[in-house]
């Protein structure tokens, strides 16, 4: 059997067509707004793994000292044969783990950037050459449809992509997670703390202009797939932290007033000067809200690790059992 499976669960028109939605949707609506996973394409994936290596943004680096610091303690805590990764993006992080894992032979990353678990899965094969990959092109946002691969599992989501979700999202996304989990089964989940806001805009506005180039790189993906005629130098890259939602914002602010073209949807989108569309949420979290969260789907927090720093927290939890019913306590019954 060879070690290396790639599954595409999303086929490249059911993409086609979630793209035209999601943008049709959020073109039309006040305030404008899409989706951030629309972000990663080949390029965009390549800018979010130099965002990564910025000096500002610190959360990669903060998980990774966890990760380093923990790896035996997750091994010891977990015993997982399969480790499944959801966002795995280029699975740089998520090498300290599997090193780490003794007992671990299946390695599922799950992501909707083919070109980036291309590339994750033939550095890593080279690595491990025992490890069986199956990587699964799919949107976690969409249910969880994993391989059968041997328990127990850990499901990991690092890097705080989490933040990426709106909190109702989160819930059903959550729940999702609760559902594909079996009992000895566990989920290892990465968030980013709030801290002060300095750090925290700093991280989403770096003076290299990495991140103004991943914002809008969204506009790129636009003009390609759907053969809009966005001219991502009329926007600028605005990053805000929102206390009340206590998250970091994204925003692209049109420079002028602007009419553009989406012929495959055949829909002209008009900008007013300074009018705004958002294109990501990065919520920060405080420990109380992880474990509530994580409760509120079926799951109990068991272990909670930051860095020397406090900046970024890695978490364990389990599914906690569902009550079987009592007897005769049947619709109707007592
Ligand atoms: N886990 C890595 C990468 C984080 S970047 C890290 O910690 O560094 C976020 C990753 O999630 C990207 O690779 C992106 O392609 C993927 N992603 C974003 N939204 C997704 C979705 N709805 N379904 C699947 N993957 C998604
Ligand atoms: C993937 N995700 C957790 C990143 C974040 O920090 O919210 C994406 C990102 N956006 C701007 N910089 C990085």
């Amino acid at each position: 059997m060879s070690p290396f499976a790639l599954t595409r669960a999303l086929p490249a028109d059911a993409t086609a067509a979630a793209l035209r939605a999601d943008v049709a949707a959020g073109l039309t609506r006040e305030p404008k707004q899409l989706p951030p996973k629309w972000f990663y394409d080949a390029r965009g994936s390549e800018l979010f793994d130099q965002i990564t290596r910025l000096p500002a943004y610190y959360p990669t680096r903060a998980e990774r000292e966890i990760l380093l610091v923990r790896a035996a303690d997750i091994a010891a805590a977990t015993g997982a044969r399969t480790l499944v990764e959801l966002g795995s993006g280029s699975s740089e992080k998520t090498r300290h783990l599997i090193r780490a894992l003794t007992a671990l032979d299946h390695y599922v990353p799950v992501d909707v950037s083919e070109s980036a678990l291309d590339g994750a899965a033939r550095a890593l094969l080279a690595d491990h050459p025992g490890l069986s990959v199956h990587a699964l092109v799919a949107d976690f946002q969409q249910g969880l449809a994993l391989p059968a691969t041997p328990g127990p599992r850990l499901l990991a989501f690092l890097g705080s992509t989490i933040g990426n979700l709106l909190p109702p999202e989160r819930a059903v996304f959550l729940a999702s997670v609760r559902a594909a989990l079996e009992p000895g089964d566990a989920l290892l989940l990465g968030t980013d703390l709030v801290k002060d806001e300095r750090v925290l805009v700093r991280a989403y506005d770096d003076p290299e202009g990495v991140t103004a180039a991943f914002n809008k790189n969204v506009l790129t993906v636009i003009d390609r797939e759907l053969g809009a005629d966005f001219d991502p130098g009329g926007f600028d890259h605005v990053a805000f932290w929102d206390p009340e939602h206590e998250w970091i914002e994204m925003r692209l602010r049109a420079r002028s007033a602007v009419t553009v073209k989406i012929p495959a949807l055949d829909l002209a989108v008009a900008f007013e000067a300074g009018e705004e569309l958002r294109t990501e949420v990065s919520a920060k979290f405080r420990r109380a809200g992880v474990r509530a969260e994580l409760a509120a789907a079926g799951m109990e927090l068991t272990h909670w690790w930051t860095d020397h720093a406090d900046r970024f927290a890695l978490c364990l939890a389990v599914p906690v059992p569902v009550p079987a019913p009592s007897p005769g306590a049947g619709p109707g019954g007592k």
